[in-house]
C-alpha cells in the first residue's frame, strides 16, 4: 500500500537507548527532517551503555532535539498532525522520558498518540529506503540490543520467528573488542581490524547449530567466552592490554567477526526457507558491517531472494524509521494517555 499524499505531519521519537532522536516525516513517506544526538562519547569510557547515564542524557536532549527537528522541517508545533513514540524494547529509564514527552505533547497539541515497537521500525527502515513494499518479508534485526528474526507479514503484523538466547550481536562485538583493547563502540572497530587478519586462523563457535528447538535462535555467548580464553586462558584474570601482537588482535577480530556472520547468515537462510519467504529485510546497528552486507548479497543473488539493507544512517537508532506510524495510525492502532514503557522484548 503507497500511502496517499495529503500533506499531514508525524513528529517521531526515539530514546530507546542512547540516541536521543526526533524526525518529521509526511504522510507520503517523505523525510522532512531528522536529528540523531548520539551519547557515544557520554559512553565510551564505560565501554558500553550506562542505563543511569543514558536517562539523564535524553531528559537534557530531547526537548532541543525535537526543536530542531521542527525548525528543520519548517513548522510549527500545531502544525504536526500525528506524534509517535518508541516504548519497546528499550531501557526502562530511556523509555520512559520518550513516551513522557510524547504523551505530554499529545495532550498540549490535541493530536493522536502511536506507540511504537523499536524492532519492527528498524525493519521499516528498509521500508523508506525503497522504492516499493517490502511486506511480506522476513526481517533480521542486528543491533546493539537485539538480534531477532520476524516473519513480517504486514507493516502491522510481525510474527517473531527467532533470537539470541544471550547476548546480541552487537553487544558480542562491543565485549569482544574490549576484550582486544579496541575502541568502543566495538563493531566499526572489530570491522577495521579484520580487514587485516586471517578469518581461518582461528576457529571459534557458532552457537545453536544443532538443536531441534533453537533451529532459528542465536547465541553468542560462548562466543565472546571462546575469545576471552583464546586471549587469557581459562581460570586466568582478565587483567590489562591483552598479551597478543598486532597480528594476534587482526586475526581473532577476523575469525570472530566471521563467526558471528556466519551464524547470522546460516539462520537467515535457514528462516527464509522454513517460512518460504523470498523477499528479506536486514535493519539494526550491526547491519552497517560489511562482511554482513556482502555475504548476504551473495546468498540472496545465489537463491534470487530480493534483499533490501537499511542505508547506514538509517541502522543504527534514529527517529525516521518511525515512520511505520502512518501504517499503524490507518490501521487504527492508537495509544491513549495510559501508555507506560515495556522494557523487555516481548515475542509477539
Ligand atoms: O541499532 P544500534 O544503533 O543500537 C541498538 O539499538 O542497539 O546498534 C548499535 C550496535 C553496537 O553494538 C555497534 O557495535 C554495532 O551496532 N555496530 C556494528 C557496526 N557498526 C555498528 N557491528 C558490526 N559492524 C559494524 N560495522
Ligand atoms: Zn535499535
Amino acid at each position: 500500500m503507497t500511502l496517499p499524499a495529503s500533506g499531514k505531519h508525524l513528529l517521531a521519537i526515539e530514546t530507546t537507548c542512547d540516541e536521543t532522536a526526533a524526525a518529521v516525516i509526511r504522510d507520503d513517506l517523505q523525510v522532512l527532517s531528522s536529528v540523531v544526538a548520539s551519547q557515544e562519547e557520554l559512553h565510551r569510557r564505560f565501554a558500553g551503555v550506562v542505563p543511569e547515564i543514558a536517562a539523564r542524557a535524553h531528559v537534557e536532549r530531547l526537548l532541543p532535539v525535537i526543536d530542531e527537528a521542527l525548525r528543520r522541517a519548517a513548522l510549527q508545533p500545531a502544525q504536526i498532525d500525528l506524534i509517535a513514540v518508541a516504548r519497546t524494547p528499550g531501557l526502562a529509564g530511556s523509555l520512559l522520558v520518550g513516551v513522557a514527552a510524547a504523551k505530554a505533547l499529545a495532550v498540549a497539541l490535541d493530536r493522536p498518540l502511536v506507540a511504537l515497537n523499536h524492532l519492527h521500525a528498524h525493519i521499516y527502515a528498509c521500508r523508506l529506503a525503497a522504492t516499493k513494499e517490502i511486506f511480506p518479508c522476513l526481517g533480521l534485526i542486528v543491533s546493539g540490543g537485539h538480534t531477532s528474526l520476524y516473519h513480517c507479514h504486514s507493516p502491522t503484523n510481525f510474527e517473531s520467528v527467532g533470537g539470541t538466547i544471550d547476548d546480541a550481536a552487537g553487544e558480542a562485538f562491543d565485549k569482544v573488542a574490549t576484550l582486544l583493547g579496541l575502541p568502543y563502540p566495538g563493531g566499526p572497530s572489530i570491522s577495521q581490524a579484520a580487514e587485516h587478519g586471517d578469518p581461518r586462523a582461528y576457529r571459534f563457535p557458532r552457537g545453536l547449530t544443532s538443536q531441534k528447538q533453537h533451529r532459528l535462535n542465536f547465541s553468542f555467548s560462548g562466543l565472546k567466552t571462546a575469545v576471552r580464553y583464546e586471549i587469557w586462558g581459562p581460570g586466568q584474570p582478565v587483567a590489562g592490554p591483552p598479551p597478543l601482537t598486532q597480528q594476534q588482535v587482526h586475526d581473532i577480530a577476523a575469525s570472530f567477526q566471521h563467526a558471528v556472520v556466519e551464524s547470522l547468515v546460516d539462520k537467515t537462510l535457514l528462516a527464509l526457507s522454513q517460512t518460504g519467504l523470498s523477499r528479506l529485510c536486514v535493519g539494526g546497528g550491526v547491519a552497517a558491517n560489511r562482511l554482513l552486507r556482502q555475504r548476504l548479497q551473495e546468498e540472496a543473488a545465489r537463491l534470487t531472494v530480493e534483499l533490501h539493507i537499511a542505508p547506514p544512517a538509517l541502522c543504527t537508532d534514529n527517529a525516521v524509521m518511525g515512520a511505520i506510524a502512518w501504517e499503524m495510525f490507518a490501521a487504527g492502532q492508537l495509544a491513549d494517555l495510559e501508555l507506560d514503557v515495556l522494557p523487555g522484548l516481548v515475542r509477539e
